[in-house]
């Protein structure tokens, strides 16, 4: 599955990998929240190093719908509900000033986005009295959408939230500026450098060590820009829900585009995402839902059929040419974890949690912690990011750990209770047990692939995906692939090797 933005991707250089360098900053993690935040670090004169597991917008950033927008779904009238106006509030001001500061870099670098109205749907009742909610949710928190009874969409709605002047771009054309704007201030991008861990030293003063299967390198500051924490110091991965959902990019013919002249999202579910993109000369429809919990569905495939019957059937010209997938992770407090993390001495920060929002998320974070970092305070930022896991989610805390540790068992006695048999048809997995332990099996491409079905980052059993052909962990979202290379998530290791 490759996205729309893969394929269409542009160049972005990159630095070698030199061990023994010291930096100010190391920044783990090459999409969105790491690129940004490493480039405003090096406005300010830092030295940076943005290190990379993979290529630079691969994972999330590379599979998004690229939508920057402030009208967020339910996400204003959640957030009253668990901390008060006066938090989404400060969400609102955080956001807006993420989502300037990205266009207005956009403008500058002649990075192309779109200026489109935003507007959240409805098409049962209690869809439309949760837009009714939402947008007083959002009246509280200082936006003033206008709410309505119809859309231009080609099928009937109950309400329809709409936000003016909103924005949506090519997400990695925008990663591209931002990675060649930190280049030019002497940031360095490398990739293909997985971080492994770190040896932070025993005094605070003490650089730390970030290392990697290549070498190592120091810095004073280190950021974990990882879509999800790596190394699991402060405990993020136990109050994050892997979410993950399908996109499929239509060719149409633009008469049939007419009606999708803005950005939609439904609030019903299954949630339905719409907008067109035009991408060297051709104009395309994406339509995007269908999310679930990672790992915890048993036939992905489906869900993108699901996604293409449904989007056919309202725009009887589209034709599918791109599908992908990605996932976000949602956050227990309903707000985005983003600072430094609470249980280390040292100067490790992370950003994590947005919830599908990540366009103006992320550029927030990257706002705050920078200023953090160069010692100065954004007057939103220690507000909106007051929440700290240790107290706030302490029950949500209880209640995840709960559940995986059910998951763990339930996977640890499903996989043992097969044994392997008959090799799996071309595209599907099985776990089965081989002697006393859960083993992946699977078939892609003719070649069969046995891998160790436990994750390498806290055990979870893993299960099949048959739409991205992928190992994925239903405790905290690690994936990989099919025969055994890491693809994301807070694991840092492949899986071992079958027998
Ligand atoms: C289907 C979907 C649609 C979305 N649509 C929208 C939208 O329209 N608007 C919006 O605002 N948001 C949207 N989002 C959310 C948004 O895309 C994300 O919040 C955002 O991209 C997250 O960026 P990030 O930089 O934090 O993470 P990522 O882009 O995932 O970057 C993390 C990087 O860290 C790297 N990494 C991980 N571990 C290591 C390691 N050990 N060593 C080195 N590197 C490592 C990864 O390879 C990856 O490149 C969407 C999300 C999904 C899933
Ligand atoms: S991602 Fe945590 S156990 Fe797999």
């Amino acid at each position: 599955m490759t996205s729309l933005w893969q394929a269409t991707r542009p160049h972005l250089p990159t630095d070698p990998f030199t061990p023994g360098t010291t930096y100010d900053s190391v920044v783990v993690g090459a999409g969105i929240t790491g690129i940004s935040t490493a480039l405003l670090l090096a406005r300010s004169g830092q030295r940076v190093a943005v290190l990379e597991a993979r290529r630079a917008g691969d994972v999330t950033t590379g599979n998004t719908t690229g939508k920057i927008s402030l009208l967020q779904g339910t996400q204003l009238s959640t957030i009253i509900r668990h901390h008060g106006a006066e938090t989404a509030r400060h969400y609102v001001t955080g956001n807006l000033e993420g989502q300037s500061w990205l266009l207005r870099f956009c403008t500058e670098h002649g990075i192309k986005f779109d200026t489109r109205d935003a507007v959240t749907y409805s098409v049962t009742d209690s869809g439309a009295a949760a837009l009714r909610t939402e947008r007083d949710a959002c009246l509280a928190a200082g936006l003033a959408p206008v709410l309505g009874e119809s859309s231009a969409l080609p099928f009937a709605v109950t309400g329809a939230l709409r936000l003016a002047g909103q924005a949506q771009f090519h997400p990695l054309q925008g990663l591209a500026g931002l990675a060649a704007d930190l280049r030019s201030h002497g940031g360095h991008l490398v990739e293909g450098v997985r971080v492994e861990g770190i040896s932070p030293g025993k005094l605070k003063r003490d650089r730390i060590q970030v290392n990697t299967p290549r070498g190592s390198v120091s810095a004073q500051h280190l950021i974990l820009a990882t879509g999800t924490p790596i190394l699991d110091r402060g405990g993020h991965f136990s109050v994050l829900t892997p979410q993950r959902s399908y996109a499929v990019a239509f060719a149409v013919d633009d008469e049939s585009l007419r009606d999708v002249d803005q950005m939609y999202l439904s609030i019903d579910a299954p949630t339905r995402s719409l907008r067109t993109a035009v991408v060297d000369h051709k104009t395309y429809l994406i339509t995007g839902g269908n999310g679930h919990r990672v790992g915890r569905h048993t036939h992905t495939q489906g869900l993108v059929d699901d996604l293409v019957r449904w989007t056919t059937h309202h725009f009887p010209s589209a034709r599918p040419v791109h599908y992908w997938s990605a996932q976000d992770y949602e956050p227990a407090s309903a707000l985005p974890y983003v600072g430094k993390l609470t249980h280390s001495r040292h100067s490790i920060y992370t950003a994590t949690g947005y919830n599908k929002w990540g366009m103006t998320n992320a550029v927030t974070a990257a706002l705050a912690l920078s200023s953090e970092i160069l010692g100065g305070q954004m007057p939103w930022a220690s507000k909106l990011y007051a929440t700290r896991i240790a107290r706030q989610d302490a029950l949500s805390t209880v209640k995840s750990n709960a559940g995986a540790g059910l998951e763990l068992l339930n996977g640890w006695l499903g996989g043992l209770a097969r044994t392997s048999t008959v090799k799996p048809p071309e595209g599907q997995g099985e776990v089965v047990r081989s002697g006393a332990r859960p083993e992946g099996i699977c078939v892609v491409d003719g070649i069969t692939h046995r891998v160790s079905a436990i994750c390498p980052h806290l055990g979870g059993v893993l299960g099949w995906n048959d739409a991205e052909r992928s190992w994925d962990c239903p405790l905290h979202g690690s994936r990989f692939t099919a025969d055994g290379t890491l693809l994301e998530g807070p694991a840092t290791r492949d899986l071992a090797k079958g027998t």
